[in-house]
């Protein structure tokens, strides 16, 4: 595996492997590794001949100085659990190699970036649009792959990717989820062994909404199906949902007309766990 530090070495290496005609798919990441970023490292393998990961944690996308400054890395684990996948490369810069000194473009999606986790976290999609775009003009992936569980992320970058005709293919990979349905994440392990059951009222509520979606179900009645179901888990506090239109993220009312995202996030035993789930009537 090669660990390339500057753009002129990653570069290199992704010129060697389009010279031997190799398809060049892209895992991004800001490290701290889990089982998650090993899926779609697993689809990159899928997608393409070769496998690059970048590693940088994207300073431009914490609002907070703390956050950041707190963000956990492990650069050694890391490095060893894609040796262990069989990573080619990975590119693994210093922040002032990616936002040189006076660096003053950014790129923005004005209004996916705005709406929903957006409008909470203002720059924070915009952090993450110019740092992709970034990593994509250095890199050139034919394909590169998101989580779908960052759902909203995964909507703005095939929005920039087109609205700038970015000649990259972008692949969502679905949640990665425990064997009981409980999406995986790195907050799981802070859920005590009772409130671990009860985190299974995430996917069940969604189920119950999959269920009860049908051409002449509303927007209204979903959101209903949600906070019944999760009010049925005395452990469990819906703290908020989100049903919009998939692509546009727009909010919608009424009978369903298309596909529609259902976004919800529940505190259990003071954790929040987030979900979501692509319904069509
Ligand atoms: O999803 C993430 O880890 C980050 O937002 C990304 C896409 C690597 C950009 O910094």
């Amino acid at each position: 595996m090669q660990v390339c530090t500057t753009i002129a070495q990653i570069r290199a290496q992704v010129a060697a492997y389009k010279q031997a005609g190799e398809v060049v798919a892209l895992v991004p990441t800001m490290g701290y590794l889990h089982e998650g970023h090993m899926t779609l490292v697993r689809r990159a393998r899928a997608e393409g001949d070769r496998v690059i990961v970048w590693i940088f944690v994207n300073p431009t996308q914490f609002e907070n100085p703390d956050d950041l400054a707190k963000y956990p890395r492990d650069t050694e684990r890391d490095l060893a659990m894609l040796r262990a996948e069989g990573v080619d490369a990975v590119f693994l810069p210093e922040v002032s190699e990616i936002y040189p000194e006076g660096a003053e473009t950014i790129v923005e999606t004005t209004h996916l970036a705005n709406v929903l986790h957006g409008a909470v976290r203002p720059g924070h999609f915009r952090g993450v649009t110019t740092v992709v775009t970034k990593f994509f003009n250095i890199i050139q992936p034919d394909v590169a792959i998101f989580g779908e569980k960052d759902y909203q992320q995964l909507q703005v970058i095939k929005r920039m990717v087109r609205d700038l005709h970015m000649p990259i293919r972008i692949v969502g990979q679905t949640t990665v989820r425990e064997s009981d349905g409980l999406a995986m994440s790195s907050r799981n392990v802070r859920l005590a062994p009772e409130d671990r059951i009860a985190a299974l009222i995430l996917s069940q509520s969604l189920n119950a909404a999959e269920a009860a979606t049908s051409a002449g179900t509303t927007v209204e009645n979903l959101r209903q199906v949600i906070a019944e179901t999760i009010a049925t888990e005395p452990r469990a506090k819906l703290v908020g949902c989100d049903i919009v239109a998939a692509e546009s993220l727009s909010d919608i009312t009424g009978p369903l007309t298309g596909p529609t995202a259902i976004m919800i996030s529940v505190e259990v035993g003071g954790v929040l766990l987030i979900d979501q789930r692509v319904v069509t009537p």
